[in-house]
This record gives structure tokens, C-alpha cells and sequence, in this order.
């Protein structure tokens, strides 16, 4: 017999450190994958090999290319944070090899190589729904909280550009992304007595903010907490208490989601992972494995330039719903549900109420 041919997948996440929350959800939510669509794909053995970069873009862009100089990976996965996959991007395009984005989020990102496709979501995409049912829910004041960086200004634009057409009024404060200190904004916020709060924090960082917003007695503040679902992902959320009942959040998915699909894919999420629960992040790690093995499926097990025109228009249906790869932008699009957190046979989720369908990034769609 000969020798089977392996195609190699690099996953690089941040398995240390302060964002080893996301990693751990995308690296579940990949295996999960090959664990229940088996390792071989057009014949060939898919080889996954998992890197840890810390979160940190150095890390990031020199393990990407010992992956590609001395493992020869024919995909690069993962990317856990915007300035990683930005980082790393060059590379990508330099070696010709697709990498497929499962986690961070600023709209940039797929502009930053055309070697680049993206399973999680772009924070526009995700934000301005946010904005929509604010104004037409008789929000008039907001001020926004965001992580100051890439994803944050994303959320904090996409926000403020559809609220303020829409005749509401906007106040932006930044926390910085490193060892948030909420107080000190939390207290600006106080001071302004908007109607609504808006929040964007990294995945994880949900639990820190949500004690602090306690702390300061905002759940009895009349002050309503909306955002993209990031401040509420399912990890965390369960965690969180009651302070968090009545949060309405727009995102890409919920564990609540109601599909046979997702009931299958959570069950089998928990039981991978101690019962953890998935969120957004394990939701992009297991779609992007979907795309490696459905392109390699159309390539006969071919990488390069060939996979990444395979994964272009590619349809599914994902845990989180209907999905597809823009062929133009190589983004997901996907539907944007309205949610609110509820207490449901025990435990906290975000509840959909409303649906969205077919959303592209905004951003690009108006170029
Ligand atoms: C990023 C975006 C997110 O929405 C998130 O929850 C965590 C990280 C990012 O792009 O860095």
C-alpha cells in the first residue's frame, strides 16, 4: 500500500494567558469536528497541529512561520485576536496558503490578505442590528464601552453611525484591553444617565466587567445593558447572576439556539469539554474545520490558491443557523439574532427573539 499523504492544519491560538478562554473554546470546537467526521479527508490524513501564541502577535507571526518553513502546513487556523491574525496575514500571502480566521472579529481582517477566509463574524455585522432595535425601542441616549482596539472601534462606529441617523444620541468611552478597570468608566456612565449602556469587551472579559457593574449598583440603575454578545458569551454567562436578566444583545449564536443541529452540537461540546458550554468562539472553531474539510473535499485534497476558491461561496448549515462564504469578501455571512438573557431550566442564556437573515459585513457591502 503507499503511504497516505497528510494535509497539515496549523491552529494557532492564545492557550495561555488572559485570553486562553477563547483558544480553549476554538480548539474544542475544532477537534469536536475531526472527532465526528473522522481524520481523513479526499483521501488524505488530516494532520492538526496546535500552537499556543499567549496572545501575544509576535508569538503569533513566528509560529506561523515555523509552520509553514519547517512543518510545510497547508493550512493556517485559529487566530484568537485581531492584531494575531493581522499580524500573521503577510505570511499568509506570501506562502500562498489559506488561512481561515475562527475568532477575531474587526471588519479589516479578510482585506489584510487575499489568502484569508473567515468563519466567526465581523463586529459591524454583529453591531449595527444592535443599533436598529435600540432606536426603534425607544432608546434615545447611549453611551458606549468598548475595548480599545480593533474590534472595540468597530463596535463603537457601527453603533454610533446607524443610532445617530436614526435621531439618538451617542457618548464613546474606550477601557483599554489589558487588565480592564471598569470603575472609573462606570462612574462617567453614572454621571451621564444614558438609557442604555452599549458594551463591546473580548470574549471572557464579560465576567470582570459584569462584576463591577454590580458592584456600582447598575442593576437597579434603570440602566439598560445592550451590546453585540460578546459582554454575555455562553462561557461565562450561566456565571454572571442575576444581574445579567434583561441584557438584549445581537450576535451570530446563542447556545440557546433552537435547531436540531445546535442541541446535537452543544451536548457534544459539554461532553468534550467537561461541561463547558460553547460560545461564538467554539462555534467558529468547528466551522472552520467544516470549510477546511468541505474546500479539501472540492480539491480533491489540493491547498494553495485552489482551496481558497473552493471555500469561496461555500453553504452550510451551521449550529448557529444558515451560513455562507461571501465569494467577493471571503467573510461569513450569516443571520444576526436579537436576544435577551433569560433564565431557562435553571440557567442563563441569551433567549433569540428576533432574526436578521443573511448578513453581510456592512462595512465591505458599502464599498
Ligand atoms: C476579538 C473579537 C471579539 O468579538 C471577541 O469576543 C474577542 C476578540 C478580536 O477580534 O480581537
Amino acid at each position: 500500500a503507499q503511504a497516505q499523504e497528510a494535509v497539515k492544519v496549523g491552529l494557532i491560538l492564545p492557550l495561555t494567558g488572559p485570553f486562553t478562554a477563547i483558544g480553549r473554546q476554538v480548539e474544542t470546537g475544532a477537534r469536536l469536528y475531526m472527532q465526528q467526521h473522522g481524520d481523513t479527508v479526499a483521501g488524505k490524513k488530516i494532520e492538526l497541529i496546535v500552537k499556543d501564541d499567549g496572545g501575544v502577535a509576535d508569538a503569533t507571526k513566528r509560529t506561523a512561520q515555523e509552520l509553514i518553513v519547517n512543518d510545510k502546513v497547508d493550512v493556517l487556523a485559529g487566530f484568537g485576536l485581531t492584531p494575531l491574525a493581522l499580524a500573521t496575514a503577510p505570511l499568509a500571502t506570501q506562502a500562498k496558503v489559506p488561512m481561515v480566521v475562527m475568532a477575531a472579529g474587526t471588519a479589516t481582517i479578510t482585506e489584510a490578505s487575499p489568502f484569508i477566509v473567515r468563519t466567526s463574524f465581523t463586529l459591524p455585522q454583529a453591531t449595527e442590528p444592535m443599533a436598529d432595535w435600540a432606536a426603534k425601542n425607544g432608546i434615545k441616549k447611549v453611551t458606549t464601552l468598548v475595548s480599545d482596539y480593533g474590534p472595540g472601534i468597530d463596535a463603537e462606529k457601527a453603533f454610533t453611525g446607524v443610532f445617530t441617523k436614526a435621531g439618538g444620541q451617542v457618548e464613546s468611552l474606550r477601557v483599554p484591553l489589558a487588565n480592564p478597570d471598569f470603575s472609573p468608566f462606570l462612574q462617567k456612565v453614572a454621571d451621564a444617565k444614558p438609557d442604555a449602556l452599549f458594551v463591546f469587551v473580548p470574549a471572557g472579559q464579560g465576567a470582570q466587567f459584569m462584576k463591577q457593574f454590580v458592584e456600582r449598583g447598575f442593576d437597579k440603575s434603570g440602566i439598560k445593558l445592550i451590546g453585540p454578545g460578546d459582554v454575555t458569551d455562553d462561557e461565562v454567562l450561566n456565571n454572571m447572576g442575576d444581574v445579567a436578566l434583561g441584557a438584549i444583545t445581537t450576535h451570530h449564536y446563542s447556545a440557546a439556539h433552537d435547531s436540531p443541529e445546535n442541541k446535537s452540537f452543544v451536548e457534544a461540546f459539554k461532553k468534550a469539554s467537561n461541561g463547558t458550554r460553547p460560545n461564538f468562539m467554539g462555534v467558529g472553531g468547528y466551522d472552520g474545520m467544516h470549510l477546511i474539510y468541505e474546500g479539501l473535499k472540492k480539491t480533491n485534497g489540493q491547498g494553495g490558491q485552489a482551496l481558497i476558491d473552493a471555500m469561496k461561496g461555500m453553504s452550510w448549515t451551521s449550529p448557529r443557523g444558515p451560513v455562507s462564504i461571501d465569494p467577493q469578501t471571503r467573510d461569513i455571512v450569516q443571520n444576526i439574532y436579537v436576544r435577551k438573557v433569560e433564565r431557562k431550566d435553571g440557567e442563563l442564556y441569551n433567549v433569540e427573539f428576533a432574526t436578521i437573515p443573511n448578513v453581510k459585513d456592512p462595512v465591505k457591502a458599502a464599498k
